[in-house]
This record gives structure tokens, sequence and C-alpha cells, in this order.
């Protein structure tokens, strides 16, 4: 097997590279034909990798691409999910090397989707190669790499409740996740849900010249931040009545054990040119980010906002808000709480419309599973070292609903660092990561293998 990785490393560098210059960006119409060439090359790379039946399964957006190779219907099926689809490179004038121009920089290669998630699912598809072109197989594997994760995957949901027989699994095995450091790997537990909204403030019936009409006329931007900045209280609570009614909170113990997994305060604000952090008062800075929940504006807009100065008073103001949920809160109640607070605190000066985008269930794994257990196997044997587990603040949608629809549990084993820069400008993933990850997901496989067997035997 190592054999095989070390005389192949070129060529697997090379593949990803090739896929990184489609661009794959699923939120914008305008690359609809990129994302479609981008599924039909992760075809050509499932067949090339030795996969059977690979294939573009259209949906009613972004297409998804399935292959599999069944050796023996008593071995026990890895299914591998991945995302082909890359967020918008924007800001193009903050990247040093175009997005879709893979740089290769200190070891790391640079493009947009590097890490998130070609360069993740890549490995996936290189680590079946090399089992196959090896010792062969020993679980049966099905792939499924879908367009549209990153807007979030409207049309997977529909195509998995539709297709359970042809995605029947014992396992799903994922990377788009982190570890915690090159030298210091973990494996993530849980996500975050989430809920997406767009809120529209409405003044008068058109915009209005600031001096004739300013100071009469209540401003909508105004009133926006007013609202917005009312959304948390002193402590960094969110004041939504009813926000945190069903979080199941952890214990003490729960708390301590997360707490173990190393954390440099000082060298995070640092990365961030920060002067210091601030969140919901009693959690640490890794709680914040992962077991509780959030309320963040992500854009916000309204007015004039080109070049020089344009006296205005706007017609309407606008913002887009993310909340991330923890387990036990529900999307859709967080997003009719949301809804029902933000138009009551709306002074009668303006009309609020507020207008649900995608959200996604929160989720957490099981660490005493036999599919936990080869996972930290897995990186025992490939890293020499113990995985510690830890709570992610990110979202992956799909996967509660692989549990509700399918009855299967995901493991999260991803390979990023935070310094990857997912969603930013200059995103990269460290070439150690790239090759680590294929070396690592075949013990996986060999363990899971060997624990099911031994399940069946006991
Ligand atoms: N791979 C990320 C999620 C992630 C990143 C989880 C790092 C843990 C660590 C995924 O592609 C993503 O960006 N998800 C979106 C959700 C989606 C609905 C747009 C997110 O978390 O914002
Ligand atoms: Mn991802
Ligand atoms: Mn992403």
């Amino acid at each position: 097997m190592n054999t095989y990785l070390e005389a192949n490393k070129e060529r697997f560098l090379n593949e990803l590279l090739d896929l990184l210059r489609i661009p794959s960006v699923s939120a914008d119409p305008k690359f609809a034909g990129d994302v479609r060439r981008c599924a039909e090359a992760v075809r050509e790379k499932l067949t090339a990798a030795g996969l059977d039946r690979a294939e573009l399964c259209e949906t009613a957006g972004h297409p998804i691409v399935y292959g599999e190779k069944i050796i023996d219907p008593n071995l026990p099926t890895v299914l591998v999910y991945g995302h082909y689809d890359v967020q918008p490179a924007d800001p193009y004038e903050l990247w040093n090397t175009p997005p879709f121009e893979p740089t290769i920089r200190n070891e790391r290669i640079y493009a947009r989707g590097a890490c998130d998630d070609k360069g993740q699912f890549y490995m996936h598809v290189k680590a079946i190669e090399a089992m196959l072109a090896t010792d062969g197989l020993p679980c049966n594997v099905k792939v499924m790499i879908e367009g549209e994760e990153e807007v979030g995957s409207d049309h997977l949901g529909t195509f998995v409740a539709e297709n359970r027989e042809k995605l029947a699994a014992d396992v799903i095995l994922i990377s788009d996740t982190s570890i915690i450091a090159n030298d210091c790997p973990s494996i993530e537990t849980g996500l975050r849900g989430l809920s997406y909204v767009e809120v529209e403030v409405t003044g008068p019936n058109r915009d209005l010249h600031s001096g004739v009409y300013g100071g009469g006329v209540e401003n909508p931007v105004n009133v926006l931040c007013r609202m917005i900045a009312s959304l948390h209280d002193e402590s960094g609570r969110i004041t939504i009545p009813g926000f945190y009614d069903n979080i199941i909170e952890l214990s003490a113990d729960e708390r301590a054990e997360l707490a173990k997994a190393p954390f440099d305060e000082q060298e995070y604000m640092r990365d961030l040119g920060l002067k210091a952090v601030k969140g919901e008062a009693g959690y640490t800075t890794p709680e914040r980010t992962s077991i509780r929940p959030t309320l963040d504006v992500n854009g916000i807009w309204g007015g004039y906002t080109g070049e020089g100065a344009k006296t205005v008073l706007p017609s309407k103001a606008h913002a887009k808000i993310s909340m991330r949920l923890v387990p036990g809160q529900d999307p859709d109640q967080i997003t009719d709480l949301f809804a029902r607070h933000f138009t009551s605190i709306a002074p009668d000066t303006v009309t609020v419309q507020v207008r649900p985008h995608h959200g996604g269930q929160p989720y957490v794994t099981p660490t005493d599973s036999v599919e936990f257990e080869a996972a930290r196997r897995a990186f025992r044997e490939a890293w020499g070292k113990e995985a510690i587990p830890t709570r992610g603040g990110g979202s992956i949608p799909i996967v509660a609903l692989f549990e509700k629809e399918l009855g299967i549990k995901s493991i999260l084993m991803g390979f990023g660092l935070d310094i990857d820069a997912l969603h930013s400008p200059n995103e990269s993933y460290g070439l150690f990561n790239f090759y680590k990850g294929i070396e690592t997901i075949p013990f996986f496989y060999k363990h899971y293998a060997l624990l099911k067997k031994e399940e069946v035997t006991a």
C-alpha cells in the first residue's frame, strides 16, 4: 500500500489540481455549466479509480455523482459522502493567486475548494483506488458526491428518500471537517445545525433626500441596526424568547472531557488579529464555537454603498442572519421563533419581512460505536497517536437527514485545519493532510471490517 501511495503521489496531486481548476460554484447560476462539468470530471475519476456504475444522478438542481464497488454482499458497506461544489470565491482581489488556478506554496495547495471539499473527498477516491490496486477492498463501498452542499443540499434529501435501496450501507464516512493540528489528530463528534433567514425592513415607499426628510421619517437602516443590536444581551445571550428552551445541556463531565482538547487562546487571538474575544458568558471559546448556539449577521446592506457620498434616506434595509444550532434545537422551530420575535420588536414606522433560507439539524456521533472505534484505530495506526474527540462548529445539514432517512450514522473523519481558510480568500489544504488522509482511510476500512467480523462471531 505505502509503495503504491508513494509511487503515485504526483499523479494524485495533479488529478486534484484538475478538479480545482473547475469553478463549481453552486450558489451562482452563472457557474451552472461548470458545476456540471465538474460532476462529469468526478464521474470519470470514480471510473478511473475502479468503481462500477459511476453515474450522474439528475436532480432538480445540480447533479449527484454516484459510484460503487460491491465485492461481497456479506461484507459491511461504507457509504462515502462528499461535495464537489464550492463556495463563491469573492472577493477575488484578496486572493494572492487566482482561486481557480491552483498553486502550491509552502507545502500547501491554494485554491477555492482545496480543502472544502474537493481535496478531502478526493482522498477517498484515491484511497479506494489504492486499496483496489493492492490488497483489495475489505468492505463494499458506495460513493456519493453531491453538488449542492454549500447551498443547503436542497435536492439531496429527495434523492436519498427515493434511493434508500441504492444507498443502503452500514456506515457513512465523511471527510469535510477538521483536526486540531497536524501533531494532534482529532475526530469531530458533532456538527451544529443551522437556521438561516433574510430580513427586509421597509420604511418610506421610496428613497428620500436625507436633508429634506431626515429627522421626520425614521430610517429603516437605523431601525434594522437597532433591532439587530437588541438580539444579544449584555452577557452575550440571544434574546429571542424560547431560543434556549429545548437545548440538551452537556454534563460537567462531558464539558471536562471536551476541555481536554488543547486550545491556546492567545494564539487564537494572534492568528485572527484580535485584541480580545467575547461570547456567551460562562463558556470557553471552544465551547462557544461548538456546543453553544449563535446568531450572526452574515451581510447587511441598504442605501448607498458606492463611491463617494450620496445623501439618501433609504426606503429599505436588508440583512442575512444565521443561527447555528445545537442538539435539542429544531431549525424550523427556531426560524419561527426568530420571525415572531423580529416582527414583534419592529417599531410601527416600518414593516418587516422575514424570509427563511435553508436550514439543517444538528448532529452528534456516539463515540462508543464500532464505527467510531474503527476511526480511532485508523488514526492510531496511521498517525501513531490517539485521536481526540471534539465537537465541531460547522454544519453539514445532510448528516442528520442520512440518519433519519437511511438510519445510518456518520463518521466525520476530516483532515482539514483551521488555517485552511474555508469559505475565505486564499483557501488552502496542506499536502501533508492530503497524503496523510489517503494513508489513513484504508486503515478505517481494515479495522471496520475486522470489528464487524468480531461482532458477528461474538
Ligand atoms: N465543510 C463545511 C462544514 C464544516 C467545516 C464542518 C469545518 C466542520 C468544520 C461545509 O462545507 C459547510 O461549509 N457547511 C455550511 C452549511 C451549509 C448549509 C451552507 C456551513 O457550515 O456554513
Ligand atoms: Mn464542506
Ligand atoms: Mn463549506
